[in-house]
């Protein structure tokens, strides 16, 4: 179910053959603003147009979501009295030629040529992990650079503007808005006339407020609110706005109100600094939770623990640009280096997920009785935004898939993440011996989920997989203390459950009986819980759990690798079938040692002598049954490998997906490994 509206001018926008390259890899799917689960757009270009009727909406962003609506962002230079479009097509009769985009972790980089001038128009998306306050603020920047290239100077204007697409999915909806002018900046302000908390319309929330912005350069900046053709037409004709806004609010796409801010910088050459927007899409509160006491909390962005009005915010991210820039550049350095060091396609890799999986999550706090921000209290929340698992919140198996990159980025990230989850199932609210698949049924209520499922082998492992992940990176073992009985009774449901697993099923969506690979992921569950007491200083225990995990481990073999055969079966007992046996990853992880060397060495052959262009599938019973690859799975099968050439031919498969140009998604997680084709989900 997707609501969305196109405007009818789309129609006449002629399709431009594409002659640039995008810079450091082709990929067709390019992030622009990705803050949070919401503020989560791309613009899909490149070799695949974008599906819909209408070629030329690929100048424009899209939500993340896979048949996107369209999230109006326009942005425009006059140069010489002459417009050109830079982002979004509007009939246009000069379209600045593109030459390059540029894409690294925080940015993308758009350059184009403007008649004679070239420009540089960026978005930023920080990644400051380790900054709480930064990083819960829902903010992107765009900022433009220009510079003369025949040398002269030119009369040069900058426009940018937002329609309200970014508040619904149902572009029916109506919305209001207002602008606030400080001496110091301009922030413009729209909202639906009756938003409705937590609620969601094609996975775009109804209780955002827009806040498009720019810091004031003195009489040079102007403004106006008003019907997409005449704001857009009026910097066209003039170069400035007037400062105006319509009275009459409306539906979304009626006569589409835009929010556009312009400055004319005169006749210049280049600018020295930077024009900056600031696009924001807050919500408060973010989450409603449902606590240990069966209380129904209201969290906030933690970033209201230190800003009392959004106007401080904004003004604050505003002065914060030049440092924000430095910032993100060296963020970029700092996670293409690490990447460097793996192999050659993997910074690229991270280049497109770095965004995409701190954007994710919203980082929470809440008042205490007194009314005080209690700052000891964080809890994370993550949007399933992976296509599979179902629409939960904190979706353990799906989480466990994104949780190596926060353990990157930040370690305590984890935590936050895992708290709320033990919290609700450590409470009387929960009876279940084995782990929920989540905190609530769909984001963003997080209202708790005590539903049986048959995925109790694979969640409760993955608890205790990233609970133990988390003490170890960290060095705090505070979850561990809290709810040292609540992870014991998980252990012991695999004790009893894992080495028949039978016809319990993974996140993948299979169904087939006694899964090795899902067998394998309890019992280094189990291996876990043996750290886990060691932590807690509960030596004998540890003692027990090590002892069941290698025991466990012999039986699991012996069933799952019997003698004629090179390679872990998929299914105990099933000696045509193979598989990725990426759940190995957290015995590498955690330093567990639970598989011998002897296992790993022969899947690295298996996968090197079994792969095709884009990947492996992910479950083999030829000569019929395949299930596609996970992007995730893959990556977490490359670093099982027991050399690093196979590593390595792993993390390219997935490079030459996303360089293939078959799809046009944001990233997506499953795809066919042999047609590269984006599949919604697991398909056969
Ligand atoms: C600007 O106005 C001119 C003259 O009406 C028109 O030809 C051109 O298409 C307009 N450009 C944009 C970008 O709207
Ligand atoms: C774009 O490139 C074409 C072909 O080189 C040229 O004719 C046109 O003037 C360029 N447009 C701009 C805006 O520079
Ligand atoms: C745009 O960015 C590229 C790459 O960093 C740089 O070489 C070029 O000079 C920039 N152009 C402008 C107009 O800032
Ligand atoms: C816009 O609607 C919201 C929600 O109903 C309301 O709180 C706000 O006052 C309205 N703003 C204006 C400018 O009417
Ligand atoms: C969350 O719960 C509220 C009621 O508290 C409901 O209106 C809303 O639709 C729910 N959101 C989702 C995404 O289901
Ligand atoms: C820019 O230069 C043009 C032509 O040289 C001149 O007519 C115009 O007044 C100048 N504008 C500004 C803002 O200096
Ligand atoms: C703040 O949160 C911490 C952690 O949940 C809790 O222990 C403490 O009691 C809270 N403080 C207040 C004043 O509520
Ligand atoms: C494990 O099995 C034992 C023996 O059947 C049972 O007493 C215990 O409750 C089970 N524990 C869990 C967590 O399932
Ligand atoms: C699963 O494997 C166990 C151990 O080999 C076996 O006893 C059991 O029958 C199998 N279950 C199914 C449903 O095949
Ligand atoms: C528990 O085991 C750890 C690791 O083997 C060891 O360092 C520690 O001294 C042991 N603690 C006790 C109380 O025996
Ligand atoms: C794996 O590759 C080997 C060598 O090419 C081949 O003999 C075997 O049939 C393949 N196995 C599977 C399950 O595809
Ligand atoms: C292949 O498909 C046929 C018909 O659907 C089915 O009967 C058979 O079990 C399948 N083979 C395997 C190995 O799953």
């Amino acid at each position: 179910m997707v609501f969305w509206i196109f405007y009818p001018i789309l129609l006449l926008t002629p399709v431009t053959a594409q002659t640039w390259a995008t810079i450091p890899f082709s990929t067709q799917s390019l992030p622009i603003a990705l803050r949070s689960p919401y503020l989560n757009s791309w613009i899909s270009q490149g070799k695949a147009p974008f599906k819909t009727p209408f070629a030329s909406s690929a100048w424009w962003p899209v939500f993340w979501t896979s048949s996107p609506p369209i999230m109006g962002w326009y942005v425009a230079i006059r140069v010489d009295g002459v417009t050109y479009p830079i982002l979004g097509g509007f009939g246009e009769t000069h379209q600045a030629n593109q030459t390059a985009a540029i894409i690294t972790p925080t940015q993308t980089t758009f350059a184009l040529q403007a008649g004679p001038m070239s420009v540089n128009a960026t978005f930023l998306s920080p990644i400051e992990p380790m900054d709480l306050v930064r990083q819960s603020m829902p903010f992107t920047y765009l900022y433009i650079d220009v510079t003369s290239s025949d040398g002269q100077p030119h009369a040069v204007q900058l426009y940018s503007d937002i329609t309200a697409d970014w508040l619904s999915g149902d572009r029916g909806m109506m919305c209001n808005w207002t602008a606030t002018t400080e001496s110091d900046y301009i922030s413009l302000k729209t909202q639906l006339q009756s938003p409705i908390p937590f609620a969601e319309i094609g996975d775009q929330a109804l209780d955002s407020t827009a806040y498009f912005s720019m810091a004031k350069q003195g009489l040079s900046t102007t403004w106006q609110i008003g019907r997409d053709t005449d704001v857009r037409g009026q910097f066209n004709t003039s170069g400035g706005l007037l400062q105006t806004q319509e009275s009459n609010f409306r539906a979304i796409s009626t006569n589409p109100p835009v929010f556009g801010m312009s400055i004319a910088l005169g006749n210049i050459t280049t600018t020295s600094t930077p024009v900056v927007w600031l696009l924001g899409l807050l919500r408060d509160p973010v989450v409603q939770y449902t606590n240990g006491d069966g209380n129904n909390e209201l969290r906030s962005s933690y970033f209201w623990s230190q800003y009392t009005t959004p106007q401080g915010a904004i003004n604050f991210l505003l002065n914060d640009f030049t440092r924000a820039r430095s910032a993100g550049d060296a963020m970029d350095a700092k996670i293409l280096g690490d990447a460097q060091k793996i192999s050659s396609s993997y910074p690229d890799m991270v280049t497109l997920s770095a965004r995409q999986a701190l954007s994710a999550i919203d980082i929470t706090v809440k008042r205490d009785d007194s009314g005080k921000w209690n700052v000891s209290d964080v809890k994370a929340f993550f949007k399933n935004m992976g296509g599979v698992g179902g629409p939960g919140v904190n979706a353990v198996d799906v989480l466990y898939s994104a949780f190596p990159a926060y353990l990157y980025f930040n370690p305590a990230i984890v935590g936050y993440l895992l708290s709320p989850l033990l919290e609700f199932q450590n409470s009387n609210q929960y009876a279940l011996p084995y782990a929920a698949h989540d905190v609530g049924l769909a984001y963003p209520n997080a209202t708790g989920n005590s539903n049986p499922h048959k995925q109790g082998i694979e969640q409760s492992a993955n608890m205790l997989i990233m609970t133990l992940a988390h003490a170890q990176f960290t060095g705090d073992g505070i979850l561990i203390s809290k709810y040292y009985t609540l992870l014991r009774t998980w252990a012991d449901y695999l004790v009893n459950n894992t080495l028949n697993p039978g016809t319990q099923t993974t996140s993948d969506g299979l169904t087939t009986t006694n899964q090795t690979n899902l067998a394998i992921k309890g019992i280094i569950g189990i291996a876990a819980m043996a750290k886990i007491s060691e932590f807690a200083g509960d030596n004998a225990t540890a003692a027990h759990y090590q002892t069941v995990s290698s025991n466990y481990e012999n039986q699991w073999q012996a069933l799952s690798f019997p003698s004629n055969t090179s390679h872990l079966l998929a299914n105990y007992g099933s000696d045509s079938s193979s598989g990725l046996m990426y759940n190995l990853y957290s015995d590498k992880l955690l330093q567990l040692g639970v598989v011998p060397n002897s296992v790993y060495e022969a899947q690295t052959t298996f996968y090197s002598q079994n792969s095709t262009s884009f990947g492996e599938f992910l479950d083999m019973k030829p000569p019929n049954v395949t299930l596609n690859s996970g992007k995730d799975w893959m990556m977490f099968t490359a670093s099982t490998a027991s050399n690093s050439a196979t590593r390595d031919e792993l993390i390219l498969q997935i490079h030459n997906f996303v360089t293939a140009g078959v799809t046009n998604e944001a990233f997506p997680l499953i795809y066919n490994p042999t047609s590269a084709e984006f599949t919604d989900g697991p398909a056969r």
